[in-house]
């Protein structure tokens, strides 16, 4: 049997291993440090698929995200702000994302993970989120990019794994991709799915870097 000294210790270093480098500002598809005051795609690594809103699956508001499946692919702009404001937005820190393009329902365009779909067995993220006000009560409302490799460029896989409430139990789970009815919507997925790897992509200018994204047409 181990002495509880040796499981204190490899409980310490299963928890080193677990832990993200925090420290790093987010960078985008040319290398640049990503700032709050800017508008962002967030493509998918390898086809270039950005995200837009969609209506919800059960056809009210608050708008579902989603990946785009038709032109423009860029999908639409959005914004990253940090729950201490930041300046610059860094690797496994809580954001709000937050579309920058008004859309047809009245709720604000920060992503929030909806309410439990029973229907469809799936956590899905929608628009709808309160903005700020880090704590218990905006739980729903932060997402982490955290780095997956070393590679250029820096890619990234989206989590929900909120710090703004010590207290707060929770499952963290990685965002991507589900097809559910007729779209491929953003959902909560175990740890044992594909992670959906992504690039940040400055909106401005977004015409001259188009050749730099690394994108593969195979559909
Ligand atoms: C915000 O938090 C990040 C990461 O925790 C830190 O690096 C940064 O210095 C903080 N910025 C401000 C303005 O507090």
């Amino acid at each position: 049997m181990k002495t509880p000294f040796v499981m204190a210790i490899s409980f310490l270093l299963l928890a080193f291993a677990a832990k993200p480098l925090v420290g790093s500002r987010l960078h985008d598809i040319n290398g640049d440090d990503v700032r709050a005051d800017q508008e962002y795609y967030v493509l998918e690594s390898g086809n270039g698929r950005g995200l837009t809103t969609l209506r919800h699956r059960g056809d009210s508001c608050p708008l579902d995200v989603a990946q785009v499946t038709s032109a423009p692919r860029t999908g639409k702009p959005l914004k990253f702000k940090a729950y201490n404001s930041s300046r610059f937005i860094y690797e496994a820190v809580d954001l709000n994302v937050k579309f920058s393009i008004v859309d047809s329902c009245s709720d604000s365009l920060v992503w929030k993970v909806d309410n439990y779909d029973e229907e469809r067995g799936k956590w899905f993220i929608t628009t709808g989120g309160n903005e700020g006000d880090p704590g218990a009560k905006t739980l729903l409302n932060w997402f982490k990019f955290e780095r997956i490799g070393t590679s250029d460029p820096a890619t990234y896989r989206i989590v929900y794994c909120p710090s703004v409430c010590a207290s707060c139990l929770f499952l963290c789970q990685n965002v991507g991709v589900s097809f559910e009815d007729s779209a491929r919507r953003l959902v909560l997925k175990a740890d044992y799915e594909p992670v959906f790897p992504v690039v940040i992509f400055p909106a401005e200018g977004a015409a001259k870097c188009e050749s730099r994204m690394p994108v593969h047409y195979n559909s």
